[in-house]
């Protein structure tokens, strides 16, 4: 499908839909009259399919409690097997209401009170609070960054020293890594898992975005499958469709263990849950988009690299400045503003002056200020206007 059909038959308008991104601004930012590009959702409707399935199982009417079925397990594995080469079985998966509960849980499964959890940061915000909330001890290591190619990389002595002088139990990896824009090469997981491996820790591996490559020569490989699974005894994959196909309000993720043990200690720890039963709209979503979803995410990824495309060449062009992060996957690009605007009133000129709702680089990591991230799976209207309102506000600036 090319972009223009791609665009006329799944972009819509969410204002007044109940919808985060669009309906809370005033709320959030206070003010309407924003170009809303924060929160990693999508300004497109998921495949006809995915509302067919949802549809059906609607009308039947009844929403008592639910069996799985062999279906989504094999819509779940073939998706995986062709794209990343994991075949799931149907015995290592466990179902959790979103990832970032998934990582609360496999915190509560994997270590105790206190213990210290290692995260890389710019990265995610929940990553941070999951932690803190749930009284462990917060271990960050910054990604190494490029001021001038906006490229980031791991710094595996710091790694290694934060996991000894800290003792971590956890590693809470996000591959590919938001806001980052790092799709992990082999090499690069198979380092810093082996520091892993060598003193105990374990690794959650947050894949959501795993859907989301952006940079044609990279390819996504699973924690679980680095090295044909050498690693397999410490590594606990987390995963859904709901950022892929813009499902996040159905919340239903995956948590893959394929390690026997691992597998028994996140059970003994679920079973004081409960209430792991199954979302069954959801499920029903999740097997259409793995089943029939592949041209719709392939007509997707292009209007992103379009997205993108476009906004590194006006900047180039109009605001030169600016470095563009070095977006191999995901959909969020991070934008360092600092050579224009410094580190402080940010929120100030991003809402006031550039009529932009954005997420800032501080809530991913502490020596972002000045950075912002931008989310590019949307109308590329929309692109045009952001990019239109922050060049005007620097040059008015300057
Ligand atoms: C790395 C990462 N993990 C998790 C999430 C949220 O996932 P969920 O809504 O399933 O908790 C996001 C959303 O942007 C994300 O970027």
């Amino acid at each position: 499908m090319n972009k223009e059909e791609f665009l006329k038959r799944y972009l819509t308008d969410r204002h007044n839909s109940r919808c985060m991104k669009w309906d809370s601004l005033k709320s959030k930012y206070g003010r309407k009259d924003l170009v809303s590009m924060w929160i990693a959702d999508m300004e497109f409707k998921t495949p006809e399919p995915v509302i067919e399935a949802i549809t059906k199982r609607a009308q039947a009417g009844v929403f008592g409690y639910s069996n799985d079925w062999p279906e989504y397990y094999d819509a779940l594995s073939n998706w995986m097997e062709t794209r990343y080469h994991f075949p799931i079985k149907k015995d290592w998966v466990r179902f959790c209401t979103g990832c970032v509960t998934a990582i609360a849980w496999s915190i509560w499964a994997f270590t105790k009170p206190k213990d210290a959890c290692l995260i890389l940061t710019p990265v995610y915000y929940p990553f941070h609070n999951v932690v803190t909330y749930n009284d462990r001890e917060l271990v960050k290591v910054d990604l190494d960054y490029n001021n001038e190619s906006g490229h980031f990389t791991m710094n595996y002595e710091a790694i290694e020293k934060a996991i000894v002088d800290n003792k971590v139990k956890l590693f809470i990896q996000c591959s590919p890594h938001n806001p980052a824009g790092r799709v992990w090469t082999e090499d690069e997981l198979d380092k810093v898992l082996s520091i892993c491996k060598k003193h105990g820790v374990i690794v959650v591996s947050d894949e959501i975005h795993q859907d989301f490559v952006i940079d044609k020569d990279r390819h996504f490989v699973p924690a679980a499958v680095v090295k044909n699974g050498k690693y397999r005894d410490i590594v606990v994959t987390l995963n859904a469709a709901s950022k892929t196909f813009n499902l996040a309000a159905l919340i239903h993720s995956h948590i893959i263990i394929t390690d026997e043990k691992l597998r028994a200690q996140y059970d003994l720890f679920a079973r004081g849950m409960n209430r792991t039963e199954l979302n069954i709209l959801a499920m029903e979503a999740v097997q259409a988009a793995y089943t029939y979803g592949d041209e719709w995410l392939d007509s997707l990824l292009n209007v992103i690299r379009d997205n993108l495309a476009y906004l590194k060449a006006r900047l180039q062009k109009e605001a030169p400045e600016i470095v563009v992060t070095d977006l191999e996957g995901t959909y969020l690009v991070m934008l360092d503003l600092r050579k224009y605007i410094g580190t402080e009133n940010v929120s100030d000129f991003i809402v006031n002056k550039c009529r932009l709702a954005v997420d800032y680089g501080e809530q991913f990591g502490d020596n972002y200020k000045g950075f912002i991230r931008l989310n590019l799976a949307t109308d590329p209207n929309l692109v045009k206007q952001a990019v239109d309102n922050l060049v005007a506000a620097i040059h008015n600036k300057a």
